[in-house]
């Protein structure tokens, strides 16, 4: 395997615009970034008949700092608003959120349940008024929910209690997380998650 430079080692444009043609890579390179709206990243784009003002998104990560019955805090609440002040306009998932309690992958993740829609309404309409607040529209912004279940990772009641539930055997991981028939999910449940 070839070893490759880490862009952070790059202090200037310039020395990494070196650097990429010394290595043969065709990157297209911008020398400096345009500040007027013809910059790649500020570009709109469209998708299933709406428009995402640009191409800037954020990427779900899970904060496990939910209230115990999966209730966003307000930390969580914080971090969503942060994400929505940032200029970025696809918001892809802000975090997984468990379907339900049993496939939680830790007890504070969030859940996405009927206790809980409200309190993902609120927060969902101020991060869009937030956002229009600073950036002067918000029709072109796009915020997801990333629907989860953990499956055999799942730890919904203690953080260090495994509760796997599994949907197939598997000959590597059952064996790692001794995982057998009492873990299988029931015709039933698959229902419920779905
Ligand atoms: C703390 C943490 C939590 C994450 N939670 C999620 C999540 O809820 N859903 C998901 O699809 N990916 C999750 N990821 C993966 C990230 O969205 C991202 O794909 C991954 O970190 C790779 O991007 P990076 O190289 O910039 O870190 C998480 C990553 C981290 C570090």
């Amino acid at each position: 395997m070839p070893s490759y430079r880490k862009v952070m080692e790059f202090k200037t444009v310039q020395a990494f615009d070196e650097y990429v043609k010394s290595q043969n890579f065709t990157i297209g390179l911008a020398p400096e970034i345009k500040t007027d709206g013809s910059a790649a990243l500020a570009q709109p784009i469209e998708y299933k008949g709406r428009t995402i003002g640009n191409r800037w998104a954020i990427l779900p990560m899970e904060g496990w700092d939910c209230m115990d019955d999966g209730t966003p805090s307000e930390f969580t609440k914080r971090r969503w608003l942060r994400f929505a002040e940032s200029g970025a306009k696809l918001l892809y998932g802000t975090e997984a959120g468990a379907v339900m309690h049993s496939g939680r992958s830790n007890p504070q993740q969030l859940l996405v349940a009927d206790h809980t829609k409200e309190a993902l309404k609120h927060i969902c309409s101020e991060m869009h008024r937030v956002h229009r607040k600073k950036f002067g529209r918000d029709d072109d912004l796009c915020i997801g929910l990333q629907l989860t279940h953990s499956g055999r990772y799942s730890h919904p009641n203690k953080a260090d209690v495994l509760e796997s539930k599994t949907a197939y055997s598997h000959p590597l991981l059952d064996k790692k997380f001794h995982n057998g028939p009492q873990n299988v999910v029931t015709d039933e449940e698959v229902g419920e998650i779905v």
